[in-house]
């Protein structure tokens, strides 16, 4: 779920070992390269003044590639910064008739290599950075440039807030493009489901707005990520936000027993749904340490009584749960993140109906097990086993679309994140983190819950995940409405999953 480091000392150890993944500094100039490089004067051409196209080693190309997973980031060939939705068109156009290669950045923390980055031209939305009340209509217009953290800085002082990220860092259009697991999930579902109309730069590279009336993009666009275009403005619908209550636990190894059962509880009894809770098992290699971790949210200036009870009694190495504004409890949150392009990291879904102690044994022993065993490889690797409780009506809060493909029951999106620095073990770490998933995966299935077709969550699936895993019964729709709407397949030129 959110990264593993958990102390100072251990993000400064990271970024010593980081960063080995280098191609030489002699690369040749390849005849693809050259290619690259002629279409990247082509977009140049065809531009306005809005926007710009960079090179290495400029710092605004370092931004524009730059990945929160260092093993989501590649050496484009040049970057275009695009001003204006008709510049997106363009690019999009000249990248269509040379068929180079090219990535979507929202906010960059996709952790499957390729999905928002390219050797090609690498498209940052970083210009797209508006955040407009809308106060009549109830919503808030929101560029897909943003991160989650300068929405919520900018709807600080508006008394409203939308459905949108957990986490600083995040950004706004992968997020809501692929589903959107919020803190206010429980009262009013996902990011998707409270989207109002899309401004979309479609294949062919015509700006048009996508509301409920277009119903196959509609549909296609609410799960479907990088598949049907370039999104380059978000309406969102908006609620009010007013003192919340909330923070981080960071807990010891010794109190695992009490943690999970805590945890367990909670999301077996807990009904009311302003309240929300991430807890996390965290195995750090550097120092053979397992620690706990809570991040607490509460929709109100107090919780009622009863709800984190049995959590808040288990003595805490740090605790900053307190009643304040919204934006300062998440931005609470970034000190236990790695920055951006500092480590190496892979995400990999488990769903499930229900966390039993038995279930979440089996993730915490997977947790420790393998990062002993990444640890004998990479001092640096770490491993998050998250559990991800929810109030069991969280997608009965939106109408049909590519994700989830099943709205009948809630699925609690559980994840393993796994951090390292060594670039040659990407593949180990790939098996390691599929075989943890699998494992409680079939742990699941075994002690009763049919979680065989459970849908993964997209923005948490593992690069290799078929398609209908994610998207079940929905993939035949998706692949006609993907045929119909990008006929030369331009967006089969950008990473992802692809319908
Ligand atoms: C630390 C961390 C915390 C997270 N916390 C949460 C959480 O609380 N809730 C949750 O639901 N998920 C969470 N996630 C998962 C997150 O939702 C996905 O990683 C999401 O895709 C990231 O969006 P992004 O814009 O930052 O990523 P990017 O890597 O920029 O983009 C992700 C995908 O979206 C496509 N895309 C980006 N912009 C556009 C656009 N404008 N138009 C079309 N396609 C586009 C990209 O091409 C790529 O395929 C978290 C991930 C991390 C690493
Ligand atoms: C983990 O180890 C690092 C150095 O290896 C140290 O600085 C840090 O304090 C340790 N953290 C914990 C939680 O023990
Ligand atoms: C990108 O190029 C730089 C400079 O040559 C190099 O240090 C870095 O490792 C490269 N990154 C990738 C992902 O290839
Ligand atoms: C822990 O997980 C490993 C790997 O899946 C497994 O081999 C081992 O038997 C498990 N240990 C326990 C106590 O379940
Ligand atoms: C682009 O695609 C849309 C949707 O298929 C279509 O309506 C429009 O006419 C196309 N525009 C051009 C210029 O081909």
């Amino acid at each position: 779920m959110f990264c593993q480091a958990v102390s100072i000392g251990f993000l400064v150890f990271v970024s010593f070992a980081g960063l080995s993944n280098g191609l030489s500094d002699t690369e040749e100039l390849t005849s693809t390269t050259l290619a690259y490089l002629s279409t990247c004067k082509a977009i140049s051409a065809v531009i306005s003044d809005a926007s710009d196209v960079y090179y290495p080693p400029s710092s605004q190309y370092a931004a524009d590639i730059l990945h929160w997973s260092v093993a989501s980031m590649a050496n484009s060939t040049c970057s275009v910064e695009p001003g204006t939705p008709e510049d997106v068109g363009k690019i999009l156009r000249v990248l269509a008739s040379t068929r180079t290669p090219f990535g979507v950045k929202g906010g960059g923390h996709s952790t499957n290599p390729g999905f928002s980055s390219t050797l090609g031209v690498q498209i940052s939305l970083s210009r797209f950075s508006e955040v407009i009340v809308n106060a009549a209509s109830g919503t808030v217009d929101i560029g897909p440039g943003l991160t989650w953290d300068a929405v919520y800085n900018a709807l600080a002082s508006t008394g409203v807030t939308v459905v949108g990220g957990r986490i600083p860092g995040v950004g706004v259009a992968g997020l809501t493009l692929g589903g959107g697991y919020s803190w206010i999930t429980s009262q009013h579902g996902l990011a998707l489901d409270n989207v109002q109309a899309y401004e979309l730069v479609l294949p062919n590279g015509t700006v048009t707005t996508v509301t409920e009336t277009e119903a196959d993009l509609w549909f296609g666009l609410r799960g479907g990520l990088n598949n049907f275009g370039v999104v380059t403005k978000f309406t969102l619908k908006s609620y009010p936000q007013a003192e919340i209550w909330g923070g981080v636990l960071i807990i010891a190894e010794e109190y695992a027993q009490a943690f999970s059962l805590a945890a367990i509880d909670y999301a077996a009894r807990n009904t009311d749904t302003k309240a929300a809770l991430i807890p996390s098992f965290n195995y750090l290699a550097a120092n053979d340490t397992l620690l706990m971790t809570a991040l607490i949210f509460y929709d109100g200036p107090s919780p009622p009584p009863g709800i984190y009870d049995e959590l808040l009694a288990i003595p805490a190495v740090t605790n900053t749960v307190a009643t304040g504004s919204f934006v300062d409890f998440f931005l609470s949150i970034g000190p236990l993140l790695t920055p951006d392009g500092i480590s190496r990291d892979f995400y990999s879904g488990v769903p499930v109906f229900t966390y039993t102690p038995a279930l979440v044994s089996v993730l915490l022993n997977e947790t420790t097990f393998w990062g002993k065993y990444l640890g004998t490889l990479d001092p640096s690797a770490s491993i998050t086993g998250a559990l991800e409780p929810y109030d069991s009506g969280i997608f009965s809060h939106g109408s049909a679309s590519a994700y989830p493909p099943d709205r009948s029951r809630a699925l609690l999106p559980s994840n393993f994140g796994v951090g390292w620095s060594n670039s040659a073990l990407d593949s180990v770490v790939h098996d390691v983190i599929k075989q943890a998933s699998q494992t409680v995966h079939l742990a699941a299935i075994a002690e009763g819950q049919h979680i065989e077709n459970a849908a993964q969550y997209p923005n948490y699936a593992l690069f290799d995940t078929p398609l209908d895993q994610m998207y079940g019964a929905n993939v035949p729709r998706l692949r006609a409405i993907k045929s119909h709407y990008d006929p030369e397949n331009v967006m089969g030129l950008a990473g992802g999953f692809k319908f």
